[in-house]
């Protein structure tokens, strides 16, 4: 409330001090150089992509197993999107697919591994893949801030990072908000240029930009946020081993075990995998237990997509997780107690 107040107090509501302050610490947190705050991550994602000299045409290999935005950001900045299917244990891009989809691409401008669920994509074959066809590099992190890929931070491993933080997410504001990092200065001041209508004097425009500013009210809030997170990831962790502790071995589904490259999984979602999810979801919701699916239609399937030309069969083992796909109740608020009444709740679904 002091922060909100400082804001309101000063009357300087958009960037300024609060979002360059938090601008600083976000780079920090995630290990760049720089970063950049804006409206969305929706529109981190197409700052992203600009930055990075996506034009009209240009095709951008990415997974159609994750929230619209991705996709969308390409199609925005008028480039298409070429998915390519997930390793089933992540969710994430399946790296091994990712050099054969560049090598029938042509070519590729940008590739956009997601970490979803807070849990990173396996970078190293993807960013070697890329470099070999002169592809940028841009994370999808809106879900994964301060998530670790062999000891180094999301939104620090490629060209550029994009953070969200709208307020399900691990370090969420009082409203939109979202985050371009990058340890590159050009890119830093391409995205900062298109942020407010490629206008760097007055009036005079030297890009054809938008208007993505980040709020001082958000920047303040989020920066008092930020001293928490790292104790709320530690329990979101916690409360993860508790569903393990409580369900491994005793469920006719496995649960959520983050590769050897995780090495810190953020857990904004806790995802399970079941055959009979729906009906699951359906006796828990009756106990009151809310639960969700993130994704039920996998992004080749969306209709606005379907001039693109794939069909049902295409990326199998995104079509099964949309399928099987269930996010458990995680958040750091929730008690011992209350994960263990979840955990009987699925025991007692499957007898
Ligand atoms: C994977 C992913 N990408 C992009 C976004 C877009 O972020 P925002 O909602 O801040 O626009 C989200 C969050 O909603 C997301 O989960």
């Amino acid at each position: 409330m002091e922060a909100v107040v400082r804001v309101v107090d000063s009357g300087r509501f958009i960037l300024g001090p609060e979002v360059e302050g938090l601008e600083a610490a976000i780079a920090a947190y995630c290990g760049t150089r720089y970063a950049v705050g804006c409206a969305s991550g929706t529109d981190a994602l197409y700052l992203a992509l600009r930055a990075a000299g996506v034009q009209p045409g240009d095709k951008v290999v990415t997974t159609p197993f994750t929230f619209f935005a991705t996709a969308g950001a390409i199609s925005r900045a008028g480039a298409v999107p070429v998915f390519v299917d997930i390793d089933p244990r992540t969710f994430n891009l399946n790296p091994e697919l990712v050099a054969p989809a560049l090598r029938s691409a042509g070519s590729a401008r940008a590739v956009i591994p997601v970490h979803l669920y807070g849990g990173s994509a396996d970078m190293d074959p993807i960013l070697a893949a890329a470099r070999a066809h002169g592809s940028a590099v841009i994370e999808d992190a809106a879900q994964a801030i301060g998530a670790e890929y062999k000891g180094r931070r999301c939104g620090g491993l490629g060209d550029i990072g994009c953070i969200s933080f709208f307020p399900s997410k691990n370090l969420g504001g009082l409203g939109e908000g979202g985050m371009v990092t990058t340890g590159d200065l050009s890119l830093r001041n391409m995205a900062a240029l298109l942020r407010v209508h490629g206008s760097r004097d007055k009036y005079r425009h030297e890009l054809i930009g938008v208007n993505s500013r980040l709020d001082a009210m958000q920047a303040a809030a989020l920066l008092v946020k930020l001293r928490h997170l790292d104790a709320w990831t530690a329990r979101r962790q916690e409360n993860a081993a508790i569903y393990r502790e409580c369900l491994a071995g005793r469920t006719p589904f496995a649960l959520p075990s983050p590769a050897p490259y995780q090495t810190r999984h953020v857990f904004n979602q806790f995802v399970i995998r079941s055959p009979r999810r729906d009906p699951l979801r359906d006796y828990l919701a009756k106990k009151g237990i809310g639960s969700e699916v993130y994704y039920p239609i996998p992004l080749h399937l969306q209709p606005c997509y379907a001039g693109l030309g794939y069909r049902e069969g295409d990326f199998p083992e995104s079509e099964r997780a949309a399928r099987e796909a269930l996010a458990l109740p995680i958040h750091q608020a929730l008690t011992r107690d209350e994960i263990e009444t979840v955990s009987q709740a699925i025991l007692e679904f499957h007898g």
